[in-house]
């Protein structure tokens, strides 16, 4: 219990500080979200098919290829490429993520691991500063922090394997080479966010350049952002396939820009990087499957666990937002991210007993500990292993023929580690945080962790990354996920939640003001716009209530027999649904 107590303040420690940090890094999470009247919000309507992404010009060059004929993946890969110029805080080609595809012509799920990976010099005491003790210098603001960057080859494989076949990949790349090319007026959210990324990339001026007017100050809104190097390398990629990125001269520019800052990646890890197509994680929610992200991220199991508790309580018959309804949903939280933190990590090295943590059996003996009246103190969910055994952005897409794309990718922080390889665009991530410096240590989102996640050579640190499609009877009826860190799962959480148990519409859904708990530190976080009622009935349960949570946004699409509904998150400046 020694131990644990001074891990619990580690914890504490940390959480508290990597809110700040990550409400530093996202100047937008700064402002309150106050949801609007939930029987007003309205979602965009269409027929054909529909991209909701966080920024309106990626969503509307994927929209206008489902126009041109293209299915949802091809939509999906071109609006990636796209994020990565226009919404640079998180869309990127220097960072990685998760997809999660339903392709109906081959009625088959299949999920797209384009995770970072740890150069091959990685040791399991990277992160560890002199006196042994974390430290998060290094892995949030060092090079050493930089992952492998996979969404390039990911986004490719996808199209590769389930685009339609009627864009080459080079196709695929044009509105986001023309893009990066010609430049475009910067949005509120981009001009709002620039100052922060300038402190950070400090230690690299240079990398400022791309984002500077020519007096040195940050880009301002409506300035053009022109970014010719990043046309250059996509350029390279349209050309010669990820070869023009993994090898050559553009690898060779990434390679030496980070180890010029002090990191380690080489050439040969960057040749070596494979994306990976994986077994989605699946489960059931009343009648519903759940489609979600395997290992290494961890959204998938989380998600699953958390549901198969739930789906033991009354939710349907428990008012939408009420503390009762939100009591179990805690306790569900708090549980499966205990079992986060102690088993799961990158299923290259670790055992992890994903299959127990999302069977219902084991939902139920979970169930049996959830004390309706009162919360149960995190420091009494120990994880005992089962026996046997910001920032980020999600976007979603459809097509007029049943296929759908969930995809959610980072650069890890706003603007990743804030560097620009130099001669390339390329800004790069710092994913490596993601992994345990050390047994009982939290990462930037506050999320514990033990052996699982230790850094290793060629590993990719555990995510939280929850992309998600919900089918009946083989057929997408809700496509969502989000960005957020820690947040990512219990927002998808929500999310399906209210939109299968409360049957709300999916852009009230995606208002509704939600809450989060990840086991430690044992508090809610709550946004604005729960009743003072319903959060004093959960402090008279014992629940450590704390306003306010960092936001998310889970761009959503729900398909009706009426047709899409598109759910950009109101909470974000510039979330767009371009639908057909
Ligand atoms: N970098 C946040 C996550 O992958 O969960």
């Amino acid at each position: 219990m020694t131990v644990f107590s001074i891990r619990w303040r580690q914890v504490t420690a940390t959480f508290v500080l990597a809110f700040a940090c990550t409400a530093t890094a996202v100047a937008q999470e700064r402002r309150a979200y106050a949801p609007p009247d939930l029987t007003s919000v309205r979602a965009v309507m269409a027929e054909r098919g529909m991209v909701v992404a966080q920024e309106r010009l990626a969503a509307q060059v994927g929209a206008d290829i489902l126009k041109q004929g293209g299915n949802a993946i091809d939509a999906a890969v071109a609006t990636g490429f796209a994020l990565a110029v226009t919404y640079p805080r998180a869309g990127n080609i220097g960072g990685g993520g998760f997809m999660v595809i339903h392709s109906a012509a081959r009625n088959e799920d299949a999920a797209i691991d384009y995770r970072e990976t740890a150069p091959a010099a990685t040791t399991p005491d990277i992160f560890l500063g002199p006196d042994g003790k974390p430290d998060t210098d290094k892995s949030r603001n060092s090079a050493l922090g930089i992952g492998v960057p996979g969404t390039v080859a990911g986004l490719a494989l996808a199209l590769e394997k389930y685009g339609s076949g009627r864009f080459t990949l080079a196709q695929i790349l044009k509105p986001a080479i023309e893009l990066a090319r010609d430049g475009f007026a910067v949005t509120d959210d981009t001009a709002d966010t620039l100052p922060d990324m300038y402190r950070r990339m400090a230690r690299w001026p240079d990398s400022a350049r791309t984002f500077s007017r020519s007096d040195g100050t940050a880009l301002r809104e409506g300035d053009r952002l022109i970014q010719a190097e990043l046309a250059a390398t996509l350029s390279a990629v349209a050309e010669q396939g990820p070869r023009g990125f993994y090898q050559g001269p553009v690898a060779e520019k990434l390679a030496k820009a980070v180890r010029d800052a002090g990191g380690i990646m080489t050439v040969d890890d960057l040749k070596s990087y494979e994306a990976v197509i994986r077994n989605p994680v699946r489960g059931t929610y009343r009648g519903y499957d759940i489609v979600s992200m395997p290992l290494p991220s961890s959204g998938g199991t989380v998600l699953l666990e958390t549901l198969n508790i739930l789906e033991g309580f009354p939710m349907p018959d428990m008012k939408q937002g009420s503390a009762p309804s939100l009591h179990v949903m805690i306790e569900a939280m708090k549980r499966a991210y205990a079992d986060r933190a102690r088993y799961l990590g990158d299923p290259a090295f670790v055992n992890a007993p994903a299959d127990i943590l999302i069977s219902k059996d084991y939902a139920t003996k979970l169930r049996g500990g959830i004390d309706l009246a009162r919360a149960t103190p995190a420091e009494a969910l120990s994880a005992k292993p089962p026996r046997e055994g910001s920032n980020t952005t999600h976007y979603s897409v459809v097509d007029s023929s049943g296929n759908a794309v969930s995809n959610t990718y980072t650069l890890n922080f706003s603007y990743g580690v804030g560097l620009v390889a130099d001669g390339t665009g390329v800004l790069l991530n710092n994913e490596l945080d993601d992994f345990t410096a050390a047994p009982g240590a939290s990462n930037a989102f506050g999320l514990v962790g033990f052996e699982a996640n230790l850094p290793g050579p060629g590993k990719r640190p555990l995510s939280s990354m929850s992309p998600t499609i919900v089918l009946k009877d083989g057929k997408p009826v809700l496509v969502t996920g989000s960005p957020g860190g820690s947040r990512i799962i219990s927002a998808v959480l929500q999310v399906v939640v209210d939109v299968l148990d409360y049957k709300m519409d999916v852009a009230a859904a995606v208002a509704a003001p939600r809450l989060h708990h990840q086991w430690m530190p044992d508090v809610v976080r709550v946004e604005q716009g729960f009743p003072k009622e319903t959060l004093d009935a959960l402090r008279e349960k014992g629940h450590h209530v704390i306003e306010p949570l960092g936001q998310t946004s889970a761009n959503s699409i729900a398909v009706t027999p009426n047709g899409l509904l598109g759910a950009p998150d109101p909470r974000t400046r510039g979330a767009a649904a371009v639908g057909q």
